[in-house]
């Protein structure tokens, strides 16, 4: 396996780190790394955050979900898509008929964003600096917005923890899908029900049956856990909330 294989094949998300700060030459490598990452017409429709200050991520740590390990992080990273740099440019250059940013724009601003933080990850991963994404800073979008001192066109994309791997630190490689069900040749394949019963069949051997959620199989509990519970519902009015600024986002 070449050396970007083998960074890529060693990753996984970590949560727990080894209690010290990253070096400057370190945070400078991974950001350097990061501006490289593909971006949408070279336009680099994305910011990055860097955070060490103890009491922004004691708060992040609360307000992401209440994931204590990120106040434990030496550093994080937030991954904003930006579309008022261009926007405010356009003004500045004298643009007629300039139309605000519409969702077209914050979605192809989201892609730049998060290319940019997998980048991060690939460049941290290579130098032993282990990261987790943090999904839950697209929540609470008027405290984010306060917090990070974000203007109406730049919405949070993805957060990252980073720190260096604690020692004897040993890594667990959570299983993925069988690739036949992810990857479709030319055109989609719908699943039908007994590919998904055969797609799902290794998740349902981890089920137990005793859970908070009274779930009585790896469907339900996923669904209380995840798509039906009251973060992704909090992500959701988040995210509605911060399209009231990106008109024609919102009806
Ligand atoms: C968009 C996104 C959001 C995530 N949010 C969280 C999070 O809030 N907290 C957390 O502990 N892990 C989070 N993760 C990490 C996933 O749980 C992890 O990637 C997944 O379980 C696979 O494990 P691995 O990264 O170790 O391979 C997130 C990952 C992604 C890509």
């Amino acid at each position: 396996m070449n050396p970007v294989l083998g960074v890529i094949h060693g990753r996984t998300s970590l949560r727990r780190y080894k209690d010290h700060p990253i070096s400057d030459q370190d945070l400078q490598t991974i950001l350097e790394a990061t501006l490289r990452a593909p971006t949408a017409g070279n336009m680099m429709l994305y910011s990055v955050l860097t955070i060490k200050d103890q009491t922004t991520k004691d708060t992040l740590s609360k307000t992401c979900d209440n994931q204590p390990f990120i106040a434990r992080a030496p550093l994080v990273l937030v991954f904003l898509a930006d579309y008022q740099r261009w926007f405010d440019y356009y003004r500045l250059s004298g643009v007629e008929d300039l139309r605000p940013p519409d969702v077209g724009d914050l979605f192809l601003a989201m892609d730049d964003a998060l290319i940019a933080a997998q980048t991060a990850v690939i460049a941290a991963e290579s130098l032993g600096i282990g990261t987790c994404y943090i999904g839950d800073i697209m929540e609470n979008y008027e405290t984010h917005r306060k917090l990070l001192g974000l203007p109406d066109y730049v919405f949070p994309a993805a957060m990252l923890t980073l720190g260096y791997y604690p020692p004897a630190y040993q890594p667990k490689f959570r299983e993925r899908f069988d690739q036949e069900y992810i990857v479709h040749s030319e055109s989609y394949r719908h699943l039908g029900d007994a590919d998904l019963a055969k797609m799902f069949a290794r998740l349902e051997e981890d089920f137990t049956p005793k859970n908070k959620f009274g779930a009585k199989n790896m469907g339900q509990f996923t669904y209380a856990r995840k798509t039906g519970s009251a973060f992704a519902q909090e992500m959701s009015r988040s995210i509605r909330a911060a399209l009231q600024n990106w008109p024609g986002g919102a009806d």
